[in-house]
């Protein structure tokens, strides 16, 4: 089904001073020059007032051994004229397959400056896209005689803040996102930098003592949200931010970290250092310490910058998804939103094991005959397992069923930098395939199919055919991918042009198998789920799993909002019920959430593949509280943010898709919070039947997080709804029209 663009393209002439751009709305103006030596700068306003202040703009390049073979060395960061400069308006309204609203539009006014360098008689453009809620702007480089290939050694665009921001903000690191976020002011990250790194991730490399990643989110101390992003992220490497601070002396310093740790180009940037509070670009390195392997025609990823005075526009804001390309998948009808339970968090709790035997210090695929080893009797990836969570699944409307461990290979899985890690194809012995399937079919669930790659993603790529037919053979349609471990091939990261090339070129091969993906520790997402919908989902930070290491903060998932899910949903895995693990488990680490808060994540962490984390005997326990999950959409015709303060609380209501149906939740930070509700998104002269699913007085995300109360009313637009949310707590509301 080829989807319906309502387009209408407006290529009104603008009556403005040339580099000088507004926004539709007035709100944001963007302006551009390039300066007495050439530089590009930018600088850009919000009604007035400093976003940006001026910022260079330019990438410098690696000079290799291609050199010799005609390829210039001229960096491209001065010595510009503006050649030409075009100014037009644009308008559209466009139909996500899957997402938050129905109707998305994308209005901009796009500002095209050609600039060309004497000295290498090259040419590049800028394109800004200036909306009402930010800008976006990216490099573009036309094919020319003077630039076919070049070698990027850094891009050096700047962001230059108006003051000490308060940032909400994660370690820069090349490989992984699975850290706590930090808030601080812009000048306590350096102090903040080595605690703040998970230094017992399976693959770390931090890379500077005030190295952050992408989205930022930040708060000016006169209440402007500034969020700084990308989208579009493909063919190139995943931007980090390094901010310059009162003490950096030159830019790239080591920090270490992990088994691979990048040693910086000890030569500093011979450009000079920008002003403090600037951040400045720094790209993911592949193997080689090259940052980009370009061939024109090419561009790189649009920067982004969003803001308001605000803090519930960043969350509805579209323009990430609005700079990717529309869809590239013509028939989309097999793409759909999934509510899935897994044989996972028993595994992640240690109450049960991926792998099949204890008895093999280590294995080679293919010299073991999985039919004469001894079963350890912890593997849960069993006929009799996995058919009890089919079971479950079936009784309660959930679409799927994710197994993880029913392949060989779990042995020596992790860690190991080992390339032949798995074959995707062959099962374990206990774990029947087509019995499992068929059952599960004759039940209305389909299987939800795991690919962990141990990081190995050539190996991946050369099994990714087979294992995505087989697939077809037995009817699953999606695949969550992990990523756990450094990179292979060695000395590569997760977050490098060549990795990001891998996980998109498996979204594609997907597609073309009418598969969804779901990526466990790729690259951070920048919107290309708009261009590749059936790329439903992703981890790409601390996961639910990190409530069984550990625990993660009460606020952790009033921030993720504002930062990780800025490009793309993210499958948190929510759902906790018994959130003392020690409960049923020998595992000390406990949720830091009530059962009324686990309930609200299913509202503010939108996603369209949104799993029932807990075991099916700890739903049973509280099976009137696990009726919301039951009801709970997971794909919206429109969504409304009520309230919302970063790391403090976010309040969200969302219209189910084709029906009159609403849902609202609520998420609170350790403090609590009173979320008021004011039903006036409801239909006018309508009854609702209203279930609110709340804390109970006493509730406590550490000492009572099980003391919940359901309220039935029935309720009409006008009415305002005064719910008390628990610290660490929450609330969720159905509201079905009568
Ligand atoms: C890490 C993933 O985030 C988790 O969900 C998965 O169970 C393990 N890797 C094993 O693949
Ligand atoms: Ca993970």
């Amino acid at each position: 089904m080829k989807r319906l663009f309502l387009s209408i393209l407006l290529a009104v002439p603008m009556i403005a001073l040339a580099g000088n751009v507004k926004s539709p709305n007035g709100n944001i103006e963007l302006k551009f020059s390039v300066d007495n030596n050439g530089r590009p700068v930018y600088e850009m306003t919000y009604k007035g007032r400093e976003v940006i202040k001026p910022s260079f703009l330019g990438l410098e390049l690696a000079k290799d051994k291609h050199a010799s073979k005609g390829m210039k060395e001229t960096d491209l960061m001065d010595g510009f004229t503006i050649a030409k400069e075009e100014t037009k308006e644009f308008d559209e309204t466009w139909q996500p397959v899957w997402g938050e609203t129905k109707d998305i539009r994308n209005h901009y006014v796009e500002h095209v400056a050609v600039l060309q360098q004497q000295t290498s008689q090259r040419e590049i453009a800028i394109r800004f896209r200036v909306y009402d809620d930010g800008i976006g702007f990216r490099y573009e480089f036309p094919q020319q005689q003077e630039l076919n290939y070049f070698l990027i050694k850094e891009e050096h665009t700047e962001f230059a803040m108006a003051g000490d921001h308060t940032a909400w903000w994660l370690p820069g690191d090349y490989d992984t996102q699975e850290q706590e976020t930090q808030q601080t002011k812009l000048s306590e990250i350096r102090g903040r930098m080595k605690e703040a790194v998970n230094w017992g991730n399976s693959s770390v490399a931090v890379f500077s003592e005030t190295g952050v990643q992408t989205a930022l989110q930040m708060k000016s101390d006169d209440g402007l949200y500034i969020n700084i992003h990308e989208a579009a992220c493909q063919d190139y490497a995943t931007m980090h931010l390094e901010l310059v601070d009162a003490e950096t002396k030159a830019l790239t310093t080591q920090l270490g970290g992990g088994s691979n740790a990048y040693t910086p180009n000890p030569k500093p940037s011979p450009w000079p250092l920008p002003k403090a509070f600037t951040f400045v670009s720094h790209l993911t390195p592949d193997a080689t310490g090259l940052k980009g392997c370009m061939q024109t025609p090419c561009e790189t990823p649009w920067r982004t910058v969003t803001v308001s005075d605000d803090a519930r526009d960043m969350l509805s804001s579209n323009l990430i998804l609005n700079l990717n390309e529309p869809c590239k998948i013509e028939d989309t009808s097999w793409i759909h939103p999934t509510k899935y339970c897994g044989v996972w968090w028993e595994m992640i709790v240690g109450r049960g094991s991926w792998h099949y035997t204890n008895d093999y210090p280590s294995i080679k695929l293919d010299q073991i005959d999985w039919t004469k080893v001894k079963p350890n009797g912890t593997h849960k990836a069993n006929n009799e397992n996995v058919k009890r969570y089919i079971d479950f699944a079936a009784k309660n409307g959930l679409d799927e069923v994710l197994v993880e461990g029913w392949n060989v290979g779990w042995e020596d899985w992790a860690n190991m930098w080992k390339r032949d890690v798995f074959d995707f194809v062959t099962p374990y012995p206990d774990f029947d395939i087509k019995m499992l399937n068929d059952y599960a079919h004759s039940k209305g669930v389909k299987i939800l199919m795991h690919h962990e790659t141990s990081s190995s993603s050539q190996n991946y790529e050369r099994h990714i055919k087979e294992a995505f037919k087989l697939m077809n053979k037995y009817g699953y349609d999606a695949v969550k991918t992990g990523y756990v471990g450094d990179i292979i091939p060695r000395g590569d990261h997760h977050y490098s042009q060549s990795m990001n090339n891998h996980y998109l070129y498996v979204i594609k091969e997907a597609a073309k198998h009418h598969i969804m993906v779901n990526s466990h520790e790729a690259t951070r997402p920048t919107g290309l789920c708009r261009t590749w919908p059936n790329l439903v989902g992703g981890e790409s930070a601390r996961g639910t799993e990190y409530e069984a290491f550990g625990g993660s903060r009460p606020d952790h998932t009033c921030i993720l909002p504002f930062t990780r899910l800025q490009g793309g949903p993210m499958d948190y895995t929510p759902g906790i019920f018994v959130t003392k693990l020690s409960e049923w488990s020998n595992n000390t680490s406990w949720a830091r959430i009530t059962i009324a808060g686990s309930l609200a994540l299913y509202l503010t962490m939108y996603s369209p593949l949104q799993m029932a984390a807990d075991l099916p005997e700890n739903y049973e326990k509280f099976d009137d509280a696990f009726q919301f999950i039951r009801d709970v959409a997971c794909d919206w015709d429109d969504s409304k943010y009520l309230e919302a303060e970063p790391a403090d609380y976010i309040t969200v209501a969302r219209k189910a898709k084709g029906t009159d149906n609403w849902f609202v939740g609520g998420k609170c930070d350790e403090n609590g919070h009173t979320a008021v509700v004011k039903l006036d998104f409801l239909d006018k002269g309508r009854q609702y039947d209203c279930t609110i699913y709340a804390d109970a007085k006493d509730a406590h995300y550490e000492t009572n997080p099980q003391a919940y109360t359901i309220t039935k009313k029935v309720v009409k637009a006008g009415q305002t709804l005064k719910i008390q949310e628990a610290p660490g707590g929450g609330f969720a509301i159905s509201l079905i029209a009568k």
